[in-house]
């Protein structure tokens, strides 16, 4: 393979406090072995997630200062309006001040009663905790090979389409608001969706006369894939595959902080003239007028600018391959990780890399935590941390389905050497990993303990 060169040149740098393994004992020692603890000062190469914590362009830095903060009317939205309605086709644009924003809007208006079902190929968590927050039943439908870490199947994000159906007909079409579809399915891996599977979930949806909704957050990165993977796009342009994938849906929800290449920002995109007039209400009641909805005018320049910069394929090029890049490395000395590499991040299998530490003293923790300690790498634990449960008649611990460790790659933001850097860590770490143990609680919040948990070792 030639050299991965990054497409960009650096003219501003943030520095990286260095930091030895005597004071990385001491530091997460005392954030009780919750890299949540951690000061951001403290950590040398953060793989903590990839949203909100890319690098902006010049041409973004330039853009902001041509924000203008008229609270109506602020030509910084007609810029930002324009350039998503160019990229997504849809009527109405709302900007939200980011992702889950525009969930809460979307579910608030679409939702008329209790009761119901919204299907995904996998809810990220604020979208199933903003469905079920309506009283609705959030249920994912990815494809079994969505299921499978070792399974190398190109579009492990498809909807199944049998599981679709009969949600529908179980549910019964009336109750089933909307079909939502994250591109590029970032809890089942950053796997990424196919066209022709979106056309046929658009078709299903329709056929039944429910709406089809996108989950936007990575949608150039799934873009990319589809020119690379599917048949009959190798010769279209990203910004080509990208509308044809919004063309097929009647909205979407959007993350900005991730392929809007800023660091704050979403919205919402709809065609339906009722429900946008119903989303807007709710935005003035919650995030302010429709021509800034949350956000400063500079962030609408910055976002406008960001939605097209991702479509440059130098750029995915370099981005998908830096992912891809990290993936081999660690397949290569053996390292399990969910296969294929996803858009965004490298998920690393705790459970078999550490198969001596059982799951009730939490793999994934470890191998977080050993990161740390070997490199002052953050990652994050999706194990049983973060989703397992306490069985509410004996106490005892349900485990999560899988014990991952997830290594987000910021946008622009790591060299090629940093990425190096990071493989080295797991050469180190691999070689000793016999040694490592678990983790046990000495506290956990009756909900979402993974941000407050406090851990000893065993
Ligand atoms: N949908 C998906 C697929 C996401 O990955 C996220 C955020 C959101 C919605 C919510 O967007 O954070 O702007 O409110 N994912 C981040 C992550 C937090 O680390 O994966 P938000």
């Amino acid at each position: 393979m030639n050299p991965l060169i990054e497409p960009f040149k650096i003219k501003v740098v943030e520095p990286i406090k260095m930091t030895t393994r005597a004071q990385r004992e001491r530091l997460i020692k005392k954030a009780y072995y919750n890299l949540f603890f951690l000061h951001s000062n403290d950590i040398m190469i953060d793989m903590l997630t990839d949203s909100g914590t890319s690098a902006m362009s010049d041409a973004q830095w330039a853009g902001i200062m041509g924000g203008d903060e008229a609270y109506a009317g602020s030509r910084s939205f007609e810029r930002f309006e324009q350039v998503v309605k160019d990229l997504t086709g849809y009527r109405h644009i709302i900007p939200t001040h980011q992702g889950r924003a525009a969930e809460k809007i979307l579910f608030s208006s679409i939702v008329k009663k209790a009761g119901g079902v919204i299907p995904n190929n996998t809810h990220f968590d604020t979208t199933r905790a903003n469905v079920e927050y309506t009283g609705t039943t959030a249920e994912d439908l990815v494809i079994d090979e969505g299921h499978d870490p070792a399974s190398t199947y190109p579009f492990k994000g498809n909807m199944d389409l049998k599981k679709l159906k009969a949600c529908i007909e179980k549910a019964g079409p009336e109750n089933v608001p909307v079909v939502m579809m994250t591109v590029t399915n970032n809890s089942g891996g950053g796997q990424p969706v196919s066209m022709e599977n979106l056309r046929a979930v658009r078709d299903m949806a329709h056929s039944y006369g429910i709406p089809f909704f996108l989950d936007a957050c990575r949608f150039a990165e799934n873009a990319y894939f589809i020119k690379q993977r599917e048949k009959g796009y190798a010769d279209k342009t990203i910004r080509e595959i990208a509308h044809e994938m919004f063309s097929y849906s009647d909205g979407c929800t959007m993350s900005a902080k991730k392929d809007g290449l800023a660091n704050i920002g979403g919205f919402l995109g709809i065609n339906d003239d009722v429900l946008a007039q119903d989303c807007r209400n709710l935005l003035i009641l919650t995030e302010g007028f429709p021509t800034y909805g949350g956000l400063a005018g500079r962030d609408l320049e910055a976002i406008a600018q960001g939605l097209d910069e991702v479509l440059e394929e130098d750029y995915l090029r370099f981005r998908i391959g830096q992912v891809a890049y990290l993936g081999d490395q660690l397949t290569k000395m053996g390292v399990p990780i969910m296969q294929p590499p996803g858009g965004h991040a490298i998920y690393v299998d705790a459970k078999s890399f550490l198969p001596h530490i059982p799951v009730n003293q939490f793999p994934g923790q470890a191998l977080t935590v050993e990161l740390y300690l070997e490199a002052g790498i953050r990652g994050v634990e999706i194990g049983s941390v973060m989703f397992g449960k306490k069985d509410p008649e004996t106490g005892t611990e349900i485990p999560a389905a899988l014990e991952l460790v997830r290594l987000a790659v910021p946008r622009r933001v790591y060299t090629q050497s940093h990425i190096d850097y990071v493989a080295d860590a797991f050469v180190r770490i691999n070689e000793r990993k016999k040694t490592i143990r678990g983790y046990k609680f000495v506290y956990e919040a009756p909900f979402l303990r993974h941000f407050t948990a406090r851990f000893e070792r065993v």
